[in-house]
């Protein structure tokens, strides 16, 4: 009988008085008051403070550490190195999955990359820790590092991203390009990024014999919990992952890092609690970063602008020794119709750290790429640039030949166009000035990202009393997970949001997946809606089949639970309360359980995606070259919308760095000594207010009947995707000159083109 209301879980949520309310966070006082306890803020009884000593070259050895030195100043408790680190119960080097990292973790004397850990140094004070680190005054013996993307030799990766292929091809496209009218080809590079969350990674161990503690931030509980019991021989169980806020993930807090495993084995070592916080600097290297790429694109057209071809071919590094792929070209797979449609990489081996997810990875540095060489090529075909984008419009997603589970990106482009202002676009660039004689230009972007779903579970409970709770282990990194999961926990008890307890972010509750790949909510909130309609049909289980009941004889097919009561669907002055239930039955409460995972059919049958539009207004200084974006409209269409006012903050923040992807972030490495140039928030540059100008975010209705239930597909990471193109093809607009090296900056818009 549950499943005759499992499945009605859809109709059941209708109803609900939550989902699709734009509610504030639910967190937002705690976070803005202080009270908000980041992994950072612990402090248990007896604890010790612990410092990276990190390698100031790329490659090498570690010749000499002056150990003693250190361990003579006062306050310094203990000095772990490769000499007496505890034993590790797993190779750090050993990799088993796709969705872990090889880690340095003091196993010898090699150094692989600048900023990597050498030793840590645990102390009585945060202050003597650090002087104890500067005192190890180590002595390398350095060699050559190898840094530079377009030096080293290349090889095909065995595949990219988490496991995709690194070559697809349709069609024939050198048959496709040689028949075009028009064609053109050219290649864009995108830089090093690193992720920056405002919080570093810090983690806080405690070890009660062989069960273990950890406060750190993380994006994956259950995936840390599991990777940390690996690691030191101990069963899952005996390991609590604490991670109630994250002061931002963007990905580096997905795969568990070596600096968090170097915390555990100190406090290990010196048998008390141990905090380890890297400094902003120790962030450039040892966590990841988005690895850069050289992108070389090919399309061509016929007589009437629609492609024949399209090739996308990425260059990009990974590490000397882990094997993570940025998958920049397949972007291409999905976004335009092409009869003929190639996707390609070649890889480099550099002396860095190994390179990670970073929000949209692959879509991010594809799509400024993609959506550059698109608006080249409306050039070259005389078309206005959206009416480009048009002519080729997916129907059906181009590199499956499926259809799409819903993509109203047609909307997108038709609300963003009109908001903006587009129609009254010149076509030839450098036919724009303000008042000031600032040149004007406007650009367009697509914006597309999967909606994709991980295993998520959940567990429900109705007390007597008619409160509910739902628990899963999911992550609040500020993107409001806790909020709009509330809301759906909520509405999958049929109880307000005052009646139910929301508890989440420790790897003791339910596995709630992954927070990334923009996946969270529909995993997540799929299963906390599965555990309440499973609460919910014990409920109605107990109720219709009691002939005391007001509901006896109603069917479980016939009920809808609402407002803390039960109801006929076909007679709803028939009704029961869920504590009336309940405490008829003698029980103190009821239990549902939750889980979710992609549906493997519709996903054979359907391509899904999010989509957007993004339209870009930038201003240039016709002499100095300055660049200042001054309006943006995204238009996202992402299929059911849980919280609009949270969804809207998303947007806001992919666009946000899809200007800083364009214009700003930039990961400088020293040829020489392979060290990051600029590892602080001085020199590494990212948008503040004033690089921000008007921003609009338009949310385009979209019902998607496939993705999920609930029709949920992602919005943390599409924003990003559509922005940095429009960014860039406004600049040309504006200016007539197309840089292709990223971020456009005043010093590459002025310096005198290539030859
Ligand atoms: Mo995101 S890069 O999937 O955390």
């Amino acid at each position: 009988m549950s499943e005759i209301v499992l499945s009605a879980t859809p109709a059941h949520l209708r109803h609900g008085s939550n989902i699709g309310q734009p509610l504030t966070r639910r967190d937002g006082i705690l976070k803005v008051t202080g009270g908000a306890r980041f992994a950072a803020d612990n402090h248990p009884p007896g604890m010790l403070y612990a410092v990276l000593a990190v390698s100031s070259v790329a490659r090498g050895r570690v010749a000499a550490l002056d150990v003693a030195a250190a361990k003579a100043h006062p306050g310094i408790v203990e000095i772990m190195t490769s000499a007496n680190k505890p034993p590790l119960a797993l190779d750090p080097d050993a990799k088993t999955n796709p969705f872990m990292r090889r880690l340095e973790l003091l196993q010898n004397d090699r150094v692989r990359y600048a900023n990597q850990p050498i030793a840590v140094v645990i102390a009585e004070t945060l202050e003597a820790a650090t002087e104890g680190a500067a005192l190890l005054s180590p002595r390398y013996e350095e060699e050559a590092p190898r840094v530079r993307l377009d030096a080293a030799e290349s090889f095909v990766p065995p595949a990219v991203g988490v496991g995709h292929p690194s070559e697809a091809e349709i069609g024939d496209v050198e048959t496709g390009l040689a028949g075009s009218l028009r064609r053109i080809e050219a290649t864009y590079e995108t830089p090093t990024q690193f992720h920056n969350p405002m919080e570093p990674h810090a983690i806080v161990a405690a070890w009660d014999g062989d069960a273990l503690t950890v406060d750190t931030p993380s994006q994956g509980l259950a995936m840390a919990q599991a990777r940390i019991a690996e690691l030191f021989g101990i069963p899952a169980e005996n390991v609590l992952v604490r991670s109630p806020f994250l002061g931002g993930g963007f990905g580096c807090k997905g795969l568990f890092t070596g600096p968090q495993v170097l915390g555990i084995m100190a406090a290990r070592l010196v048998g008390r609690p141990v905090k380890l916080v890297l400094r902003r600097e120790q962030m450039f290297g040892p966590v990841g970063h988005r690895a850069p790429t050289q992108q070389t694109l090919r399309l061509g057209t016929d007589a009437d602008g629609a492609l024949l071809g399209l090739s996308h071919h990425t260059r990009t590094a990974s590490s000397t020794f882990d094997d993570f792929f940025e998958p920049a070209s397949d972007v291409s797979h999905t976004l335009y119709a092409s009869p003929a449609i190639r996707t390609s990489y070649e890889a480099v081996r550099l002396d860095t750290g190994t390179p990670t997810f970073m929000r949209a990875p692959g879509e991010a540095s594809g799509s400024i790429a993609l959506e550059s060489a698109i608006d080249e090529m409306a050039e070259a075909c005389g078309m206005d640039p959206l009416a480009f984008r048009l002519r080729n419009y997916a129907e059906l997603e181009p590199i499956s030949g499926k259809p799409f589970s819903s993509k109203a990106l047609r909307a997108c482009y038709a609300e963003g166009a009109e908001r903006f202002g587009w129609k009254a676009r010149p076509l030839r660039p450098r036919e724009m000035r303000d008042a000031s004689g600032l040149l004007v230009g406007w650009g367009v972007g697509t914006a597309t990202f999967p909606a994709l779903m991980f295993q998520g579970q959940a567990r429900a409970v109705i007390r007597k009393d008619g409160t509910g709770i739902v628990e899963t282990g999911a992550q609040d990194m500020g993107q409001g997970a806790w909020t709009a999961l509330a809301q759906i926990a909520a509405d999958g008890l049929g109880l307000s949001m005052e009646q139910m307890e929301f508890r989440s972010g420790a790897s003791n509750l339910p596995d709630a997946g992954i927070a990334g790949g923009s996946a969270h909510t529909a995993t997540a909130g799929m299963a906390v809606a599965g555990a309440g309609a499973d609460a919910i049909a014990k409920l109605a289980a107990l109720a219709t089949g009691d002939e005391r009941s007001a509901l006896f004889g109603a069917g479980n097919a016939g009920v809808i639970a609402r407002d803390g009561r039960l109801f006929r669907r076909d007679d709803e002055s028939r009704s029961e309360s869920y504590a009336d239930i309940l405490n008829r039955a003698a029980l103190a409460e009821i239990e549902g359980r939750g889980s979710s995972a992609a549906d493997p059919i519709a996903q054979a049958n359907y391509a899904m995606h999010a989509h957007g539009a993004v339209f870009a207004e930038v201003k240039v200084d016709p002499e100095l070259g300055q660049i200042r974006v001054t309006r943006l409209v995204g238009a996202f269409a992402a299929g059911r919308i849980i919280n609009p006012r949270l969804v809207r903050s998303q947007y806001y923040g992919g666009m946000i760095w899809g200007v800083s992807f364009a214009l700003h972030e930039h990961g400088e490495i020293d040829p020489r000594s392979g060290r990051p140039m600029n590892p602080n928030l001085g020199e590494y540059h990212v948008p503040v207010n004033a690089d921000i100008p008007s921003i609009e975010a338009i949310l385009v209705a979209e019902e998607d009947r496939h993705v999920n239930a609930l029709g949920i597909k992602g919005v943390g990471e599409i924003a990003i995707t559509g922005t940095a193109g429009a960014v860039a093809n406004a600049v040309w607009h504006a200016t007539g000159r197309r840089i292709r090296r990223f971020p456009i900056t005043l010093e590459r818009l002025t310096e005198p083109a290539p030859r």
